[in-house]
């Protein structure tokens, strides 16, 4: 079957169809896949039955694969695979059901190198519900008025673990794992060099402050741009088919899970990260 490539939605995303990824793809292929999620941010592959090692090795196709920050969610045969089940539960013991990430964020933005991408797998899917939402901040950037682009455009963040503003507590951490990540600073506005293009830079859960602003109004800001983000016009709801994989780009996107479904419903992912640079700042 030719490999097929459609639009997912006018917001953002695309779909791949013809694929069997348990065998490596010739290099027209493989680049025509890294073209198509670097210049739509969501590439869906659809219809795999793969393994947690050939799921690395499709992930290897973008970029190398990162290891897992949180050892608790590791594959225990395939470290670099994350294990994002809604059956997890908080690690105090309470029977709290903890389905991750479910206010906008992009990945892992409290470390120095954020990953690049992140790939998902369907491996358990409920009857219904439990769509990921996606939303295009390069879009979200070139809607801004002038005026507000001028404001923000030299402005940094400082991202944390777990911000202060952040409206739910993160699942608990080892001392370890805690002392990996103390807070760093990103631009507000990055630069996407495959599309050549900026991206508001933004995470509910990680943003603390703007490191050039008074606590008042660096809230107001980012509360404004948050409003600003959550526009149906930037989003793609993705509602997942067995076999899916999904690859985004956490430079230019931000993501949310929906908790939506029903608990004896399991939903369950694998997911690895793709290893990436610091931000660069976007260019004005
Ligand atoms: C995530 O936020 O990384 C997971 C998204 C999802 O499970 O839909």
């Amino acid at each position: 079957m030719p490999l097929v490539i459609d639009l997912l939605s006018a917001a953002l995303g695309v779909e791949a169809r013809g694929l069997d990824l348990r065998q490596p793809p010739d290099a027209d292929t493989a680049r025509a896949l890294v073209a198509a999620f670097e210049q739509n941010s969501v590439l869906c592959i659809r219809e795999q039955r793969l393994s947690p090692a050939q799921l690395l090795t499709v992930a290897k196709l973008f970029g190398t694969p990162k290891a897992q920050v949180n050892k608790h969610q590791q594959l225990p045969d395939a470290p670099e695979v994350a294990i994002l089940s809604s059956e997890s539960r908080v690690s105090d013991g309470r029977e709290t059901r903890l389905v991750q990430g479910t206010t906008w964020h992009t990945d892992h933005s409290f470390t120095v190198r954020p990953p690049k991408a992140t790939l998902l797998y369907a491996v358990r899917l409920p009857e219904s519900g439990g769509d990921t939402s996606f939303c295009n901040m390069r879009a979200a950037y070139a809607a801004l008025p002038t005026s507000t682009r001028e404001r923000i455009g030299g402005l940094n963040a400082v991202h944390s673990y777990e911000s202060s503003r952040s409206p739910r507590k993160m699942m608990r951490r080892t001392t370890a794992e805690e002392a990996q990540s103390p807070d760093v600073t990103h631009p507000l506005v990055r630069f996407h060099e495959p599309t050549a293009s900026n991206a508001l830079y933004l995470s509910t859960t990680r943003l603390e402050r703007i490191v050039e602003l008074e606590r008042t109004a660096s809230d107001a800001l980012l509360d404004e741009l948050m409003v600003h983000v959550d526009q149906e016009q930037f989003v793609y709801h993705h509602a997942w088919q067995a076999g899916d994989v999904v690859i985004w780009d956490n430079r230019c996107l931000m993501h949310h899970a929906n908790a939506d479904f029903s608990l004896d419903q399991p939903r369950l992912m694998h997911r690895v990260l793709i290893e990436g640079e610091a931000p660069l700042p976007g260019r004005h």
